[in-house]
């Protein structure tokens, strides 16, 4: 009896030290986990890296248990991407990279947008009858903006990373040049694109087999053409891919089509240092990209609109608080439409719309339960954007660096032109120009003079790559595709983590919503109840209901000395991995 009686005591013992220990043991540790969100994050010790493939996440976890931190793993992801993820991962395309240096605690801002080539003018897209040409402006060779990831990439490695272009881009040249396996995530979508794609000889020739059907989930894709090219970058950095052979492809390309981009326009590419945009949110930083990105600004914006209304107590996604953020964002992207542009080329009024008292003076607007007509909402300071294919990227060291980064060809696909021989998509950047005023760009998003096109100028973004900074540390980097809607998916899952105080995984799938000022409607996303979407439409809100999801964020945190990432639920194929 006295024996069986301490068997069963040994079994519950263990079987309640099984139920609790791994996660209590750290649990005791690190509070957030004692939220109970119903989503835990992946947690590590060493380091981290969310993207939205995960081959690609591999890769940049591989650079950092080499040695590297994370700007070169940054940099591996970056590259894999653009073999692995053909929908966004891009050498032909342009993007945003936030980095934060631990040991000199600066945080910088590279700005990797793509240029308008010379040729590029006011008018470009417009027709004999003075109305914009969407062919034109997004599925031609004209759509291409001059690329700028090559040397975006290559610029954070040579002044941030440690280690050599050889040894981070190693691992997309093999990945190219002996293929890799299928997933579902990549299979899905060149199926889905294949019609268009396969309109385009060199894309049909790289992406799909030789007869014309589709890979399939667990078949090898190999782009030899693309592999050629990498090593042109591996061997000769910047001038691998601006001049040479490289170059000539491109240049040959655009003769041939109709194309804008010459050698001198790739010869001129320049990367830009940017001074970061930089918020402050109940004891955080926040630290997100300036213009040529719309983002930072208006995150920076919102935030500041939101911060005196307890939206904590208010409740996480109940009306009254989803009614504050729907006028916020109504606001914001009404002043985004006049305001924002490149800053090499308009005079954006940063400072202005990041200040506290501007934000003070817009809450004082938002009637209490009664939703707004767009109509009503102006730009309102006191002075004179897809298919959503853009891809982000997280990466956090065990030395205190962060790097966020969000880049993209536009379009899924871009303008589903590859360089012939050169194995690469081309961008279809341009279209994020405003080519007409009060005409929307493919986002809907409408802009005015401060986006007009012009040559060498960089068409305005919503990329937001984002990073928070708690007592001077690097607290979180986040980020996501989705065109117009990043930026609003962004400020959510900011919202989610900082003010209700959610886990980085808790915070990332929380159903979103998005309103954009035009077209005057909300996108709610399946899992906000009925009841508050009935109280929202009672005070005048106009919900869009149609099932659909709304961005795609790649995030991670860091505190009380572990990483906890979250990909998201809503795409399939990324992955947090960390060690
Ligand atoms: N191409 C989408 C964006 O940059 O906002």
């Amino acid at each position: 009896m006295f024996k069986m009686k301490k068997a069963m005591l040994q079994a519950l013992l263990f079987s309640a030290f099984a139920v609790v220990s791994p996660l209590q043991a750290i649990a005791d540790e690190t509070p957030i986990i004692r939220y109970a969100d119903r989503f835990v994050p992946i947690i590590a010790k060493n380091g981290m890296v969310a993207s939205q493939e995960a081959i690609a996440t591999k890769v940049g976890v591989d650079i950092l248990k080499q040695g590297g931190n994370a700007v070169d793993a940054a940099v591996a992801v970056g590259f894999a991407l653009a073999v692995t993820f053909p929908q966004a991962g891009n050498i032909g395309g342009g993007g945003f990279m936030m980095v934060h240096l631990a040991k000199d605690n600066k945080t910088i801002a590279i700005d990797y947008r793509e240029m308008a080539p010379a040729a590029a003018h006011r008018d470009l897209y417009l027709d004999e009858n003075g109305d914009v040409d969407n062919r034109r402006a997004r599925f031609s060779h004209q759509s291409a903006g001059v690329p700028g990831t090559v040397a975006g990439l290559i610029h954070a490695l040579e002044n941030y990373g440690t280690m050599t272009l050889k040894q981070v881009i190693a691992p997309a040249v093999a990945l190219a040049e002996d293929g890799f396996t299928l997933a579902y995530s990549l299979e899905s979508s060149l199926l889905a694109r294949k019609e268009r794609l396969s309109r385009n000889p060199a894309a049909k020739k790289a992406l799909f087999k030789p007869d014309g059907s589709h890979y399939q989930f667990g078949e090898t894709l190999k782009q030899p053409d693309l592999a050629q090219t990498l090593k042109a970058i591996r061997d000769k950095g910047f001038d691998g891919f601006y001049k040479g052979s490289v170059a000539d492809l491109i240049v040959k390309e655009m003769k041939a089509n109709d194309g804008l981009i010459t050698h001198k326009d790739l010869e001129n590419y320049k990367v830009v240092e940017r001074e970061a945009i930089k918020g402050s949110y109940k004891g955080y930083d926040v630290l997100t990209m300036p213009p040529p990105s719309s983002g930072g600004v208006h995150i920076v914006q919102m935030m500041n609109m939101l911060e005196n209304d307890n939206l904590k107590d208010l409740g996480h996604n109940s009306a009254a608080s989803l009614h504050l953020m729907i006028e916020a964002m109504r606001q914001a992207y009404a002043d985004r439409s006049e305001y924002l542009g490149d800053p090499d080329y308009f005079d954006v009024p940063i400072k202005e719309l990041i200040d506290k008292k501007y934000a003070a003076k817009l809450r004082t607007q938002i009637p209490n339960k009664k939703a707004r007509k767009s109509e009503e909402v102006k730009p309102a300071l006191d002075v004179t954007p897809e298919s959503p294919d853009t891809t982000h990227f997280s990466v956090m060291d065990n030395e205190g660096n962060a790097v966020s980064n969000t880049y993209t060809l536009n379009f899924s696909y871009g303008s589903h032109i590859m360089v012939s021989g050169a194995g690469f998509l081309l961008n279809n950047e341009m279209d994020d120009f405003s080519a007409k005023v009060g005409v929307a760009n493919a986002y809907g998003l409408l802009g005015a003079e401060a986006n007009a096109i012009e040559a060498g100028k960089r068409p305005l973004s919503s990329m937001t790559p984002t990073l928070v900074l708690k007592d001077g540390k690097a607290f979180m980097a986040t980020g996501s595709p989705g065109g117009s809607t990043i930026i609003t998916v962004v400020l959510q899952v900011l919202m989610n983590a900082l003010e209700h105080e959610m886990n980085v995984a808790a915070a990332t799938y929380a159903p979103r919503i998005h309103h954009q000022w035009y077209p005057d409607r909300i996108l709610v996303e399946p899992g906000i109840s009925a009841d508050t979407k009935a109280l929202l439409e009672a005070w005048g809100h106009n919900l869009d209901n149609r099932r659909r999801t709304i961005g795609s964020t790649q995030s991670i945190q860091f505190r009380d000395g572990f990483f906890y990432g979250a990909s998201d639920s809503r795409r399939h194929g990324a992955l947090t991995l960390g060690y």
